[in-house]
């Protein structure tokens, strides 16, 4: 094998040398590498990784080291992989004919680049096996081109900005298994028929798109079903029981955020391989049924919230009493509806009171309330006249009239918030902090949110609201918490956010769940937070700071991707040289040493409060603990222990051994510095970013990334499709298992393999 491959090396150099011995497969050759030459004169220059692709520096793309190219052993490019190549992205668009000579490819990867179409020609390609050009940006309907594949067994479009509907020539690809569509594209009804006509379909994922039908009960004959995710669409009607009895092995159904109706069907309960089961937020009724309870046996992972199941919830669901247990579901639904739909008195505070009536006795309270209402406006009004303070009346006249609602965000009226958080109802509450109380809410278009609204102490001028809105609007940073929009209605303050399924940092550290923190998950939130901060730093001059560096401002997404939250936040009246605050700038055990004794803050005090989060990141301690006898103060207490005893006598004992203790050394060094007493010993948090980076690139993610694609892959929403560098990184895989970490409570978080 070895020599004959030497033998053929000669060969091809003979050749490149005398025309006169040009074989038929020579020319071939010469096709493909011309093929691959076009590609990256298309596409690449910029990427180093295809520097090695030349004719100058090696004989071919089969006996050189061309980079993603794999041939078969009479010297046919077989394979193409240009997925991810770190961070330099293949960008622009594929010629036509860029794969018409690679006739012997049957696998071909350019996912997660920034190709735009038009989508090349594929008709050539009769032995292509998979296809994935996911995560690129791609836009039009789905390519025809890809269905005339008659070999074709795995194909992935997902996220890209693909719309229109899925043709019907997608019964063509009778081999089909895996078929990803989802995230951000959007497809749009009526899904083809021909898809049932699929017989080996494995994966089907269209979430996030723009589906509104019944979901296809002629999808039952899909026996090797494993994981069907069409959550975020308009999916209606009831639930296929047809598929209980032929999807046996089921493993992921995702339904959630869809209009779907009825009971669970009882057939369902022949979906003896279910993992994950989620459903939450449609329009179910019925009871729960009783046996989901066998699910309870494999640990199975089910939510079924916000919808109008009837209780009592089984024991085992983990999330069964959470906050949004009861959000939207038919409890509190009922509970004082009446008075919230024709509400007459949306301007006053929101009533959580209020007890079951007679009609009658609804018609009389209505009429007093409408008659209370005015009155108590008309007293409003008598009294902001009156007796408001100066400043607040100032605030007022300088506001809204001569600003203009900067681009991207959006100006929700006070009705439309109130709707959203069901009038900032107590169920709808998940958070109280500085600003104020923190409400989960549903937009109309069935986006979530959370919404913060000011409280009577934060409140500060109109004209700083508006201003702080306008800088918010500017920060866009794939690791920042986007903001979705504001409202200054009624005096209100408030903050809309994009809402972050898995909350803060600090409950995942120090409750229950740390479980989910793997030593490699501690380490990409670390680079994830260095990067946010960093952008923050250097997005102007003089640059933002943030301030309030802590657990509780870094929040987790679906994919336990972290982002910072509360940048810019209150900070225009919090300037400490002049003022007395009610909010203090930042918060104990977070706070630079240097701002109490000068009180100067500058980028390096965050910087600061970065490295006390990197001390509870390695040790899983709190930043202050008054349980913590030898010093209540994590950064004392970490540094003497850390240089006298080593990496082991301060490490979080939950990381287990199985960790990379020479990388945590590492990052704990950063930690100190970070938290150095003088702020010039401190780095950057671009230097810090670029060190967490290079440490994390050396890593191999512990097994549970690795879990086999075809049972735990999923794909985000839109939210989720920006990846982190850290997660493309390890490319689809990596991703996937983000999610499967998260869901399923029986992985082990510490096992870690060396290489
Ligand atoms: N966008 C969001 N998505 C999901 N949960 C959020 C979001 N924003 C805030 N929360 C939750 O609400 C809680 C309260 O947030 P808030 O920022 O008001 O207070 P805090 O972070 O605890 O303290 P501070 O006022 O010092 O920032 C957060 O800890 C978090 O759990
Ligand atoms: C494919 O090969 C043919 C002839 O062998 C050549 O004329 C053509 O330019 C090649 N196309 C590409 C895109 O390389
Ligand atoms: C996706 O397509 C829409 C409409 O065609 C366009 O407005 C939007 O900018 C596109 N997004 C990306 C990321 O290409
Ligand atoms: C299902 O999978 C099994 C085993 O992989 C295979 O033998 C069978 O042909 C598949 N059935 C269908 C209908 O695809
Ligand atoms: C489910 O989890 C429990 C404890 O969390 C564990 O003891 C049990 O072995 C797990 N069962 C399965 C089937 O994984
Ligand atoms: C291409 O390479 C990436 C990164 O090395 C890998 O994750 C992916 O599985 C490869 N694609 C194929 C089709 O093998
Ligand atoms: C692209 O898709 C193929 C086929 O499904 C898969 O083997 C490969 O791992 C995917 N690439 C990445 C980077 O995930
Ligand atoms: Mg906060």
């Amino acid at each position: 094998m070895k020599n004959a491959d030497r033998t053929l090396a000669i060969l091809t150099l003979l050749a490149s040398l005398l025309p006169p011995l040009i074989t038929l497969s020579y020319a071939q050759l010469q096709d493909e590498a011309r093929a691959l030459l076009n590609i990256k004169q298309a596409v690449g220059l910029k990427s180093p990784n295809l520097a090695s692709w030349s004719t100058s520096s090696n004989g071919g793309p089969c006996v050189g080291k061309w980079a993603g190219v794999t041939c078969d052993s009479s010297q046919r490019i077989i394979q193409l992989n240009m997925s991810g190549l770190s961070g330099f992205k293949l960008e622009g668009v594929l010629p036509n004919d860029a794969f018409s000579n690679l006739t012997s490819l049957r696998s071909l990867d350019f996912s997660y680049n920034r190709l735009k179409s038009p989508f090349p020609s594929l008709d050539n390609l009769k032995n292509l096996h998979d296809l994935n050009f996911s995560q690129n940006h791609f836009n039009g309907n789905l390519p025809q081109t890809i269905f005339n594949l008659p070999n074709l067994v795995e194909l992935r479009l997902n996220e890209n900005n693909l719309t229109g509907r899925i043709p019907e020539g997608i019964s063509n690809l009778k081999g089909l298994e895996l078929i990803w569509l989802g995230g951000s594209n959007k497809f749009e009804s009526p899904l083809p028929k021909g898809l049932a006509l699929l017989p080996n379909v494995e994966i089907l994922t269209l979430a996030g798109s723009a589906f509104e039908e019944n979901l296809p009960k002629e999808w039952a004959v899909w026996v090797n079903l494993t994981y069907l995710n069409l959550h975020t669409n308009k999916f209606t009607g009831d639930l296929p029981s047809e598929w209980g009895s032929k999807f046996t092995k089921l493993q992921k159904l995702s339904l959630y955020e869809n209009h779907l109706t009825g009971k669970i069907p009882d057939s369902w309960k022949g979906m003896i391989s279910m993992k994950e089961f989620r459903l939450r937020d449609n329009y179910l009724s019925g009871p729960v049924p009783s046996w989901l309870a066998q699910l309870a046996n494999v640990n199975a992972s089910v939510d079924l919230k916000c919808n109008y199941l009837r209780g009592p919830y089984p024991q085992w669901f983990s999330d069964a009493n959470t906050w949004m247990g009861n959000c939207f579901d038919s409890a509190s639904r009922s509970h004082d509806d009446k008075c919230r739909d024709d509400n007459t008195c949306e301007d006053g505070p929101p009533k959580s009171d209020g007890k079951k009536n007679s009609t009658a006795a609804i018609i009389g309270v209505v009429v007093a309330v409408a008659v209370f209402c005015v009155i108590l406006v008309i007293l409003y009004i008598l009294w902001s006249r009156a007796y408001v303070p100066r400043s607040r009346r100032l605030r007022r006249d300088t506001g809204a009239e001569d600003w203009v609602v900067p681009q991207g965000v959006r100006r929700f009226t006070y009705k439309e918030i109130l709707k959203a958080t069901k009038s900032f109802d107590k169920s709808c509450e998940i958070g109280e902090g500085g600003f104020g109380k923190v409400y989960f809410g549903k937009l109309e278009d069935g986006k979530h949110v959370a919404v913060k609204r000011a409280g009577d102490f934060s409140h500060q001028g109109m004209k700083e609201f508006q201003n702080e809105i306008t800088l918010l609007s500017r920060l866009h940073h794939r690791h920042l918490v986007r903001l979705e929009g504001f409202c200054d209605d009624k005096d209100e303050q408030i903050l809309v956010y994009e809402y972050m399924v898995n909350g803060n940092l600090h409950r995942h550290l120090f409750e229950k769940e740390a479980v989910l923190l793997n030593w490699y998950r501690r380490l990409e939130i670390a680079l994830t937070v260095a990067q946010g901060l960093d952008y923050l730093h250097s997005f102007a001059e003089p640059p933002i700071i943030h301030r309030d560096v802590k657990p509780s401002n870094i929040l987790l997404d679906d994919n336990m991707a972290a982002k910072v939250s509360d940048f810019g936040i209150s900070k225009a009246n919090l300037d400490m040289d002049t003022h007395i605050s009610t909010r203090p700038a930042g918060t104990a055990g977070y706070v630079d040493p240097e701002y109490f004794l000068r009180r100067h803050l500058t980028t390096a005090s965050d910087v600061y409060g970065y490295g006390v989060v990197l001390l509870e990141l390695i040790t899983g301690q709190l930043s202050i603990d008054h349980k913590r006898l030898e010093d209540y103060n994590l950064v004392a207490w970490f540094k003497p222990r850390k240089i006298k005893q080593g990496i082991q006598a301060v490490i979080d004992p939950r990381l287990g051994s199985n960790f990379p203790v020479e990388a945590y050394d590492e990052v704990a060094e950063i930690a100190m510095d970070c938290t150095a007493f003088e702020r010039g010993d401190r780095p950057t948090m671009k230097f810090v970013a670029s060190k967490l980076e290079q440490i994390l690139s050396g890593l191999i993610p512990p097994p549970e990334h690795f879990q086999p694609v075809s049972s735990t892959t999923s794909e985000g929403k839109a939210s989720s499709m920006q990846v982190s560098p850290a997660t493309s990184r390890t490319g689809a895989t990596g991703e996937v298992l983000l999610t499967y970490i998260k869901l399923d409570p029986t992985f082990n978080a510490t096992a870690f393999e060396p290489r």
